[in-house]
């Protein structure tokens, strides 16, 4: 009997009448007696969905129902709306998903829960990374459970175009930019583009990287030193932006991150840039890396790594059930199974180190590898358009001031000087 057959048998039988009046009320008990945990979240492209479902399953295992809270928008830009609107009229969801600076913010407002019990009993001090504890802890305290580990400056292409064009990995940004031409070349779009601010801003901090390197790109978007932002290097790398450009297609804008990933996937465009979020989606359409699709850090950044982390956060409750339903969440979530079982959808590396690698993809093994490399040679640098670089205030200016920029002729010094401007005057 397919899978068809049998719900249509079962909706046909009389006998199975009273069936969905059993099935809710066995819902209602169930929340009755374990409680539901409500979560805001933005993981609604169909790897995202699957790998949330990682942790639903297993909370559902401890008898803890599930309330989804989707905002639909990359990057989180949409979801952090609605949490501050949820927060404001004093009705937080029982977690919420957030970035750096976010859960820093929240944080500062008093809103969180501390995770300091779930914490010490699972030594999380021992087995989580510098750059994420910076963001977990506020004052001393864990304030939120890491879920992973992404990273921004990945290319995904597509294999067989490769192979039909004859291109060759990549490993300088002239390489990079001479096998986008070939593409173009070939009738096919080179660059696999969305056009909505957060993309621009991923894409730019990719140049920005491979353009001035690890320093450049620290004193700028780390440490927004004006002189950095407004400087013969950043011009340059407007400069290289507007090369890049040119192998897009004209339908880019506001195009959705997995629908350009689905472009390089069907064989329309050779490549993207975009974090490691796009590889769940090869993943998701079951091809394998370095068979069906090729992954490499874009040219020119090999030696570095741009990272964000997924974070839970769990608001302050007086509710005794939540309390504990939100600890369990987070047991959950920095738990060495689940570190791997979810990256293993999500297309991320755990955040948790000294894991065995063994059962992720061979993109995954090599970006585990990195990032402990990168953390090592302090050039694990967080991404600014996710995050990790700088508050909100300053990621949004630059986001103003990069689409301006994609979605013009403004040349690449009027760029720098208004990014350095912008900067300034979210700072001040
Ligand atoms: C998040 C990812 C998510 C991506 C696209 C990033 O900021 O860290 O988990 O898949 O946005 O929405």
């Amino acid at each position: 009997m397919t899978r068809t057959t049998k719900a249509r048998t079962l909706l046909n039988c009389m006998s199975c009448a009273l069936l969905p009046l059993a099935l809710a009320i066995t819902g209602v008990a169930q929340a009755q007696d374990n409680g539901e945990v409500e979560v805001l979240n933005w993981w609604t492209s169909g790897s995202e969905a699957k790998a949330l479902g990682a942790l639903k399953d297993d909370l559902a295992e401890k008898g803890i129902g599930w309330k989804n809270m989707p905002v639909a928008g990359g990057a989180g830009t949409n979801a952090m709306a609605v949490l501050r609107s949820r927060i404001t009229s004093g009705n937080p969801p029982t977690a919420a998903q957030v970035l750096g600076y976010d859960a820093r913010d929240w944080a500062e407002r008093d809103a969180l829960a501390t995770l300091d019990d779930v914490a010490t009993s699972e030594q999380w001090n021992d087995v989580f990374p510098a750059a994420i504890q910076d963001f977990a802890k506020h004052d001393g305290h864990w304030i939120a459970a890491p879920f992973e580990i992404h990273s921004t400056n990945w290319v995904w292409a597509n294999k067989s175009m490769m192979d039909e064009l004859g291109i060759e990995q990549p490993t300088s940004w002239d390489e990079f930019i001479a096998s986008l031409k070939k593409a173009k070349e070939a009738g096919y779009t080179g660059l696999a583009y969305g056009g909505q601010p957060w993309q621009d801003t991923t894409v730019f901090e990719n140049v920005v990287l491979a353009t001035g390197g690890a320093d450049f790109y620290r004193q700028a978007l780390i440490d927004l030193d004006p002189q950095a932002l407004d400087s013969d290097t950043m011009v340059e790398t407007f400069d290289n932006l507007r090369e890049l450009l040119k192998y897009k297609d004209d339908n880019s804008p506001g195009r959705d991150w997995n629908l350009a990933t689905a472009m390089v996937i069907n064989g329309k465009a050779l490549y993207q840039i975009m974090g490691d979020w796009a590889k769940g989606e090869f993943l998701n359409a079951n091809l394998e890396p370095g068979k069906d699709f090729m992954c490499f850090r874009t040219p020119g950044t090999q030696d570095a790594v741009t990272f964000n982390s997924d974070l839970m956060i769990m608001f302050e409750t007086d509710d005794g059930q939540q309390q504990a339903m939100q600890k369990t969440m987070a047991q959950i979530i920095g738990s060495p199974d689940f570190q791997i079982a979810f990256s293993q959808i999500k297309g991320s590396v755990p955040a948790r180190t000294g894991l065995s690698a063994d059962k992720l993809d061979a993109c995954a093994q090599r970006g585990y590898e990195q990032v402990k490399a990168a953390a090592d040679n302090d050039t694990l640098m967080g991404s600014l358009a996710h995050g990790y670089a700088a508050p909100a205030s300053v990621k949004n200016a630059v986001f103003d001031i990069i689409s301006s920029f994609v979605n013009s002729d403004m040349p690449s010094d009027v760029a720098a000087e208004q990014l350095a401007a912008a900067v300034q005057s979210a700072t001040s």
